[in-house]
């Protein structure tokens, strides 16, 4: 199927994707994150991302690939603050098996709507580390502009060289 035509639906957060969670945290879908998490990180970040949508803070989704309803990663946004001012902030996350078909850009350009309509800030940022490519690519795919290199706390206590990336919406 073309990239362009894949279809996807994004889903609520809900206590089943903890499985989802940890499909993500193997060594090879976490090369450019710092690695897995423990199994205490790895049940606060579901908690997190269970409780984000009722605290206003942003929302989290699982990934659902149509029309056979697979659930093939996450995508997300939560308040951040670049340079002093409010920003939304944006990450994803797509299974091996599903990657390179257009399902992260599919999901993001649903991202892009939400946030569009919710109009609570002007911009939304990313950082992918400046050596993954896939997560460089969706950016690029998404238009955002890339405004340079730059180094991120990910994950806490260690320092990732980052491409920042936004959109102004
Ligand atoms: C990054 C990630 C989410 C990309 O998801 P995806 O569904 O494969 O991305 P898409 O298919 O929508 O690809 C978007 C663009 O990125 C490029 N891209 C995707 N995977 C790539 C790869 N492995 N190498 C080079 N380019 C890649 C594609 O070329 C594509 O552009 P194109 O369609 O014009 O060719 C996925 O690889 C992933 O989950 N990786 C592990 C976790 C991770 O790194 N998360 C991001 C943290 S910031």
């Amino acid at each position: 199927m073309a990239k362009d035509a894949v279809q996807v639906e994004l889903r609520a957060w809900s206590e089943d994707d903890l499985v989802l969670l940890r499909l993500q945290n193997t060594p090879e879908m976490t090369e450019h994150l710092g690695g897995p998490e423990s199994e205490e990180k790895l049940l606060n970040r579901h908690q997190r991302y269970l409780n984000i949508s009722g605290q206003k803070t942003g929302n989290m989704f699982s990934v659902v690939q149509l029309p056979h309803r697979e659930k093939v990663g996450s995508v997300g946004y939560w308040d951040s603050d670049w340079q002093g001012e409010e920003v939304y902030e944006t990450g994803w996350s797509i299974l091996p098996l599903y990657q390179n078909k257009g399902l992260a850009t599919a999901a993001m350009l649903q991202v892009i709507g939400i946030v569009k309509r919710e109009r609570k800030y002007r911009s939304i940022h990313a950082f992918p580390a400046i050596d993954n490519p896939g997560s460089n690519g969706v950016c690029r795919k998404l238009g955002f502009t890339l405004d340079g290199p730059c180094e991120v706390e990910y994950p806490k206590g260690s320092m990732m060289q980052s491409n920042h990336w936004f959109l102004e919406l």
